[in-house]
């Protein structure tokens, strides 16, 4: 475990590309594996998490080149094994696909493998993962007739047996873009259609890329109803049965919970003017934006023409005086990663920030409600922890002082940005799991703080 000290900055000054989007690259290397033919994915993220899915496709069978285009991005092509492809066991024992620290790996192939009978696989990976639940892939993935095993009915390791799925409809009870999308894939294989109704609308990355491979999907809204005691609006997907996933060409926006670090940074560091290139700006990611807007946020977007089926454009910051607000439980999935970053600029604003409905962020690589709250006070902030969610009481600053990570990456960056607006500084322990998503994050910090 590393520890790494953020001093108060000056100014963060400049422009930076952000590295490419985590849940894409995941999407395109197994969507590229489950597809007939050779995909090539440009912008593919170099980090701990994508490179496990690598790993785990070419485990399957796909045979995976990578090239080194530099500033965190790869360059990957893919030759598909088609969806009844995958390597099915080993030596007669189920086939291990080690998932590292990735939870959308180990929640997303499953639905692929789920349906390939004659198969057995073993997914595990490393302490952390251990303690995300897959009970809520395993409960619907056995409503369609899935064979699946788990640790205590609720964690890793998890066990498919694959089967001949059939197509259910699925009434989510949390929104989970996750989940979502491991149905989806099951319903490529199923024996009739597939619809998965969310609560609040999350990522559609699946959704846009199955489409592109072919597949038939239609999404809706479900209207505007009332979930976790405020309005919201669901979405109901429908995926038919594929023969065939067509190859694709992927390029991978950057991405915005990345670039959501710098963003909060340069509106806590005085004087700072910053923007951020290439970054993928799918409706379904950036809620950020509009919480941050209505804290009085200077932030102007520019969008460019869309490439590969996904919104991207540029963001410019500047550091901006901040107001308190309420966040509800209908945009939380559309900033359920930077929800982190909520709490920090909240610290900086004037009145009593509030987020609720977000449950979730229990279930992540740390119990995001608990870690945060602990280093914002850590911080000299003045948080607290609701049952689902934080509240945070501004003082104008941060005093500085030891952070932990929790082996978390984005706990890790909220950290070192926290240290470059505080009074004394910030020392992050345990600041290597950055790596898990961004491993160029110190350093494209320290090339803005310069
Ligand atoms: C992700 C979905 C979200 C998010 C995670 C990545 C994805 O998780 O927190 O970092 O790629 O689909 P949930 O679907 O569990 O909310």
């Amino acid at each position: 475990m590393s520890t790494a000290r953020f001093e108060p900055a000056d100014p963060l000054r400049g422009t930076l590309r952000p590295p490419p989007d985590k849940s894409i690259s995941h999407r395109a290397a197994i969507l590229a594996a489950m597809a007939e033919g050779t995909s090539r994915i440009e912008g593919y993220l170099d980090s701990a998490d994508t490179c496990s899915t690598l790993e785990a496709v070419r485990a399957l069978g796909a045979e995976v080149d990578v090239d080194g285009a530099g500033g965190g991005s790869l360059s990957v092509r893919v030759e598909g094994i088609g969806l009844e492809g995958p390597a099915r066991s080993a030596g007669g024992q189920p086939l291990a696909l080690d998932v590292g620290n990735a939870g959308t790996l180990l929640r997303l192939l499953p639905g692929w493998l789920a349906g390939q009978p004659r198969g057995s696989w073993r997914l595990d990976g490393d302490d952390s993962i251990r303690r995300r639940p897959v009970d809520r892939i395993v409960r619907p993935l056995r409503a369609m007739g899935a064979r699946v095993e788990c640790r205590e009915e609720r964690l890793p390791p998890l066990e498919v047996q694959g089967a001949q799925l059939h197509g259910a409809e699925h009434e989510l009870p949390v929104a989970s873009a996750q989940v979502k999308s491991c149905l989806l894939l099951a319903g490529l294989t199923a024996g009739g259609p597939t619809t998965v109704i969310e609560p609040a609308a999350s990522r559609d990355h699946t959704e846009r890329m199955v489409r592109a491979a072919g597949a038939r999907i239609t999404s809706e809204p479900t209207g505007s109803g009332l979930a976790y005691g405020s309005k919201v609006s669901g979405r109901r997907v429908r995926i038919e049965p594929a023969e065939r996933l067509r190859a694709c060409g992927f390029s991978v926006p950057g991405d915005f919970s990345s670039a959501a670090f710098f963003i909060v940074a340069a509106l806590v560091v005085p004087r700072s003017a910053v923007r951020l290139e290439g970054v993928g700006l799918n409706p379904t990611r950036v809620g950020l934006l509009g919480i941050l807007n209505r804290m009085g946020a200077r932030i102007e977007v520019s969008e460019e023409p869309p490439l590969g089926g996904e919104p991207r454009g540029a963001i410019s910051v500047r550091h901006s005086p901040l107001h308190a607000t309420r966040v509800v439980a209908g945009e939380v999935p559309l900033a359920i990663d930077e929800l982190p970053l909520v709490g920090l600029a909240a610290c900086f604003a004037k009145g009593e920030t509030v987020v609720s409905g977000a449950a979730e962020l229990r279930h992540k690589e740390s119990d995001r409600i608990a870690t945060v709250v602990e280093a914002l006070r850590a911080m000299g902030g003045e948080a607290e922890e609701r049952e689902d969610g934080f509240a945070v009481r501004g003082t104008g600053g941060l005093r500085g002082g030891v952070a932990s990570s929790h082996g978390d990456h984005r706990l890790a960056m909220v950290g070192a940005v926290a240290g470059l607006a505080s009074r004394d500084g910030v020392e992050v322990a345990g600041m290597d799991a950055a790596s898990v998503s961004y491993p160029g994050f110190e350093a494209d910090l320290r090339y803005l703080a310069k």
